[in-house]
């Protein structure tokens, strides 16, 4: 039987029984339907990341994971060359499907390590089966601290700011930004969040409303032009958001719209924390500008959630999916491995020579 969203709150992403697919909750689909996909060929995981089925940072990386091991289990039979050949060329066609979130690199990257560093097809398969699982299990441990580091900086009742999704959907479980207010009310500790409705593509009104309001937390949808004036009534202690990319010197990619948020709190001196696992950060990324922006399709804007085109066509539209927040703006960077502070470009570095694992 699947396990389902439902039973685990642990993630939209599974590995299928039979360890022939790869099962993922359709994002796109929620709130109003829960439908849940098999994706069994190297297209259909492609495709399932690029229109966001599967989306947000460490949850793409845990799908591309099992992707590759499901792909090498279909080249089971070949020889250990065109083995190599054939997974590595289906590794990089994944990596493809969208450019600016680490974990999806990162995550096919060390998979591919172990094709690298074997030569008998059946040994890699079982170390691909047993890396995948690792990587979905570490990725649970790593929200969990991250959540608990995160929650070690509020107060009962405080108000957060929320951007985008950054939940177990987007994960695997309890999340990243919104982790703290999950895990705080299984202690029973309440908070308010306000959760940006996250223009285009929505993720905050369909996704972290959904997921808050559903596991008991006080949410509040806003608009994201609305964040302000939230700030300004004195109703937000700290602003939690995610990332997809953190560069060496501490800047973050995020859903676009985040550096906005963090650019208001400043002016209203509220803290901004990014919150995630050490696999979205990019050691080999000097700074946020060498970041790939996604650029996404204009229809986005112009036609999509609504009943008829909501500009005229032709319209010219400029589409980004993520921006980059400036270092300068972040009071921390909320990690698995602790809170990093200013400055970010020696404290990064520390925090990867100092592991606790
Ligand atoms: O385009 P999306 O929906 O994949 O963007 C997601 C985000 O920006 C999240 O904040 C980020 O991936 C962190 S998820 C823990």
């Amino acid at each position: 039987m699947k396990a389902t969203y439902e039973d685990r709150m642990g993630g939209s992403v599974h590995l299928s029984e039979d360890e022939r697919s790869v099962i993922i909750l359709d994002q796109t689909e929620l709130p109003n339907r829960t439908i849940y996909l098999d994706l069994d060929t190297a297209e259909k995981i492609y495709d399932a990341i690029k229109r966001l089925a599967v989306r947000g940072a460490p949850a793409i990386g845990i799908c591309a994971a099992y992707g590759i091991y499901i792909l090498a289990r279909q080249l089971e039979n070949e020889p250990y060359a065109s083995f190599k050949e054939k997974l590595t060329e289906k590794g990089d066609y994944l990596i493809s499907s969208r450019p600016t979130a680490v974990n999806l690199s990162w995550a096919v990257k060390r998979m591919l390590k172990i094709v690298e560093d074997n030569d008998d097809v059946k040994k890699i398969i079982n170390l691909l089966h047993d890396e995948s699982i690792a990587i979905h299990n570490e990725d649970i441990e790593m929200c969990y601290r991250v959540s608990e580091y995160g929650l070690s900086l509020l107060k009962p009742g405080d108000g957060i700011l929320t951007h985008c999704n950054t939940g177990p959907l987007a994960t695997s479980k309890y999340g990243t930004a919104i982790g703290p207010a999950l895990l705080g009310k299984e202690r029973g500790i309440d908070f308010h969040v306000y959760a940006d409705e996250t223009r285009p593509l929505l993720q905050g009104a369909r996704l972290t409303s959904y997921e808050l309001h559903k596991a008991g937390v006080d949410v509040t949808l806003i608009c994201d032009n609305m964040a302000s004036q939230v700030m300004k009534n004195g109703w937000v202690q700290a602003c939690f958001v995610g990332c997809d990319r953190i560069a060496a010197n501490g800047d973050v990619a995020n859903k676009i719209g985040t550096s906005g948020v963090a650019i208001l709190a400043k002016h209203y001196g509220i803290p901004v924390y990014s919150c995630g696992p050490t696999s979205t950060i990019d050691t080999n990324c000097p700074t946020g500008s060498d970041i790939k922006i996604e650029l996404r399709d204009p229809e986005e804007i112009r036609t999509m959630w609504y009943k008829e085109p909501m500009a005229p066509e032709g319209v010219k539209c400029y589409n980004p999916s993520f921006d980059v927040t400036d270092h300068e703006l972040l009071t921390g960077i909320i990690t698995d491995q602790g809170i990093v502070y200013p400055p970010f470009d020696v404290n990064l570095k520390k925090l990867f020579e100092n592991r606790k694992d």
